[in-house]
């Protein structure tokens, strides 16, 4: 039997991206374009990033395309993330699939950006079995989740109230130190002494977050003479306890076959190795590469592709944004 391909078409916030990717888990091409204009602002501005997925899409798709060394034509189907996100970014890319499918005749599978998140593991790791749970930390998520199946996902614990990656870029916003803001507070915390401040762990029992306690705890603490490096340090150091103690206790209850992390935040070596340290003699842990765990279109084609072949199935006409 011949590769199937989909071309995947992601939207939902700040990254305009295209990938197309084989249901042998080959990425065939994978293009994301940033939105840097943001950082001016010091946050996402809802309005200048439909604009801006408006500017890069049609370049991002073509691109995907030509690096793949397949056209449109020739792709199986398409995979476009329908939400949750800014609704205006959304509608961007599912017109532009929607647009696609109406003069190629290709069928659409819908995709939930977390689900992507969530399933993407599997495209790097084929060994990797059903149920894992994922811990997903993005600038507009946090979740513990535990993956049965594919459309099989169970909600262990999210955040009450900021998502680490918000809490992260907020942080730095009051350090006045750009956005977004986690790689910035890894940069600092490096040469900073974790053990200088004693911020609260906020929430600690139970399996939900709260991430604007902790905030607000840096915020209180801010005056003249405080070290910037050695409040990033300790910050960062706060938030892994955090993240270790919800998710080893998850472990012991659900007893996954494997602990997975995701999203910007998992980017973060420190919050890696902590989790590594921690959690590494208890089960396999999985740790995707770098740009696959920050927004991208391969993990919307790979989640499609899942959907695919679990016989899910695609729009019946046209995708909406939901
Ligand atoms: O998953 P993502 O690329 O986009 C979505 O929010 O969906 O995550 C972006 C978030 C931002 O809040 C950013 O500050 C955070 O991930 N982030 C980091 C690091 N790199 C990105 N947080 C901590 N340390 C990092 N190295
Ligand atoms: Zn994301």
């Amino acid at each position: 039997m011949s590769t199937k391909y989909t071309l995947g078409i992601e939207s939902s916030c700040d990254e305009s991206a295209a990938s197309i990717v084989g249901d042998d888990r080959s990425i065939l091409s994978n293009v994301v374009m940033s939105q840097h204009i943001h950082e001016q602002y010091g946050g996402v501005v809802p309005e200048v990033a439909a604009r801006q997925h408006l500017i890069n899409m049609e370049f991002c798709i073509n691109k995907a395309c030509s690096d793949a060394g397949i056209s449109l034509k020739d792709i199986d189907f398409l995979s476009v993330t329908t939400g949750p996100g800014l609704v205006g970014s959304l509608i961007v890319g599912v017109t532009y699939a929607n647009g696609i499918s109406s003069a190629l005749g290709k069928r659409i599978m819908p995709v939930n950006h977390l689900e992507a998140h969530m399933l993407t593991p599997r495209l790097e790791n084929e060994l990797l079995e059903f149920p894992y749970i994922v811990l997903l930390m993005s600038g507009g998520h946090t979740q513990i989740c535990l993956v049965q199946g594919v459309n099989k996902y169970m909600l262990i614990g999210q955040t009450l109230d900021d998502a680490v990656g918000e809490c992260f870029d907020k942080v730095a916003r009051m350090l006045q130190l750009g956005y977004p803001g986690g790689p910035h507070i890894e940069r600092l915390a490096a040469n900073g002494d974790c053990t200088r401040y004693k911020l609260p762990l906020c929430m600690i029992d139970g399996y939900n977050f709260s991430f604007s306690g902790l905030k607000t705890a840096v915020r209180n603490m801010l005056n003249d003479s405080i070290s910037c490096s050695d409040l990033c340090a300790s910050f960062q150091r706060t938030v892994g306890e955090i993240l270790v103690r919800k998710c080893i206790r998850a472990i012991n209850q659900y007893n996954p076959k494997a602990f997975v992390i995701c999203g910007g935040v998992a980017a973060n070596q420190y919050i890696r190795n902590v989790l590594m340290h921690n959690m590494g003699n208890k089960v396999k842990c999985i740790f995707p590469s770098r740009a696959l765990c920050t927004d991208n279109a391969a993990m919307v084609a790979w989640a499609g592709m899942e959907k695919y072949l679990a016989n899910i199935e695609f729009c019946a006409t046209y995708a909406k944004v939901s």
